[in-house]
């Protein structure tokens, strides 16, 4: 810890005392009800760092307080209670007893508690039937796939009511449409039961997919902690870039995060003559159409109402239906806007449950976040290049 602290490098501590320190100065606090993703390479720590919050590994220095009260200071029942009710494990390799029925094996939890058997049951069955395998109770874990596996790991979790959970390499030894299909519903769940989640993983795909916020760990340090969006667009260094290159923008990021304003909208009771107006202001080929509540009601194009003017109408009755909209909900995936955005000749609206219009996606604002621009800066100064080297081929030439 002296050596750490006078500034010496990790490397040259692990030569200087054969020990390693396997977390340094990983300070964040997790807000109740969050999902709180921790990645990085292999050997950055982060197995080491989640041992740390329930003193599995209590750290050489510093503290872990849960609900506002210091670990340390528990005496040694107090810290198993906190293990067996508050804070609950789940593991990489299932940690399944082979000779035990699901149902035990997901019981397990409240067996080392002593609650009582027919409770156990009750609570077993539930926590089975929220992972999806009601019906499983009396097999063997030999019988099931590895899937069904890791969900019984999720379901004695989910037993023990424990209000924080603490996931290392969870969906890991699944295979990839397993594992999507786990990160799916972990996040249901997670929205029914608003558990606090601590998700380890060295997949930022899947850490993007899931956490409310990610702390990014390098050599025993976390060097970043921030959302999705903070991290794809300003990554803190080169390592974080690294990881951030391969990422799958569609799949993480969504539309309420690239949505832009909604200007160049019209009022449904304006007419025909001010979406043409608007249109011409705008320079685009169409307009979303709403009510004064700002509730969309639907859209036109430019030929939808030049052939509405021709024919003499002054209502904006016979444009393009609610219905055939594309409209998105802002937690929408990228990927899932990328047909409705290809097949609509007017910018994608995002809106709320009440239908209201929060924000639009034109799709030019589409393909700059997938395509990793920062929409608002990188663009245009590409932009600005691509011009000013336009310019000067010209010139070339007209020389
Ligand atoms: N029991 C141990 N004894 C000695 N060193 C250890 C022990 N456990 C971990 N380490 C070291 O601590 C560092 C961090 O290991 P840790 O297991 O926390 O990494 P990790 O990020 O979880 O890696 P992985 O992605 O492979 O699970 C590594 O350098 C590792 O060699
Ligand atoms: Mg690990």
């Amino acid at each position: 810890m002296e050596l750490l602290k006078s500034g010496m490098p990790r490397d040259e501590v692990v030569t200087a005392t054969n020990t390693v320190p396997a977390v340094i100065d990983a300070s964040f606090s997790i807000e109740q009800g969050e999902m709180f993703v921790v990645m990085g390479l292999s050997g950055s720590g982060k197995s080491t760092l989640v041992r740390c919050l329930n003193l599995m590994h209590p750290p050489t220095s510093g503290l872990v307080r849960v609900g506002g009260r210091d670990l340390a200071s528990l005496s040694p029942t107090e810290l198993r209670t906190l293990r067996a009710e508050k804070v609950s494990m789940v593991f990489q390799h299932f940690g399944l007893f082979p000779h035990r029925t699901i149902i035990e094996n997901a019981a397990w939890g409240l067996e080392i508690r002593k609650v009582p058997k027919e409770e156990r049951r009750e609570k077993a069955i539930e926590a089975l039937g929220l992972v999806g395998l009601s019906g499983w109770e009396d097999s063997y874990p030999g019988e099931l796939s590895g899937g069904m596996q890791q969900r019984v790991g999720l379901a004695r979790a989910l037993a023990t009511d424990a209000d924080v959970l603490l996931m290392d390499e969870a969906f890991s030894a699944l295979d990839p449409l397993i594992r999507g299909e786990m990160q799916e519903q972990l996040v249901s769940l997670q929205q029914d039961l608003q558990k606090t989640i601590v998700f380890i993983t060295h997949d930022l795909n899947e850490a993007m997919f899931l956490g409310d916020r990610i702390a990014i760990m390098k050599a025993g340090q976390v060097v970043q902690i921030g959302t999705t969006e903070e991290i794809l667009q300003e990554p803190a260094d080169d390592y974080v870039r690294s990881f951030v290159q391969g990422v799958d923008r569609s799949r993480v990021l969504t539309a309420g995060a690239v949505m832009e304003e909604p200007v160049g909208t019209i009022l449904h009771r304006e007419g025909p003559s001010a979406a043409l107006r608007e249109m011409r202001l705008r320079q685009t080929g169409g307009v979303l159409v709403v009510d004064k509540r700002k509730r969309l009601v639907g859209a036109a194009t430019d030929e939808d109402v030049a052939r509405i003017i021709r024919s003499g109408e002054r209502s904006l009755e016979k444009i393009i239906p609610l219905e055939d909209v594309a409209k998105v909900s802002p937690d929408t995936l990228l990927a899932d806007c990328l047909i409705p955005s290809a097949e609509s000749r007017v910018p994608i609206a995002v809106v709320d449950d009440d239908g209201r219009l929060l924000g639009v996606i034109p799709r030019v604002t589409l393909l700059s976040a997938l395509g990793g621009n920062d929409a608002n800066n990188e663009t245009e100064q590409e932009t600005g290049k691509n011009l000013a080297s336009a310019n000067a081929s010209e010139e070339t030439e007209g020389m």
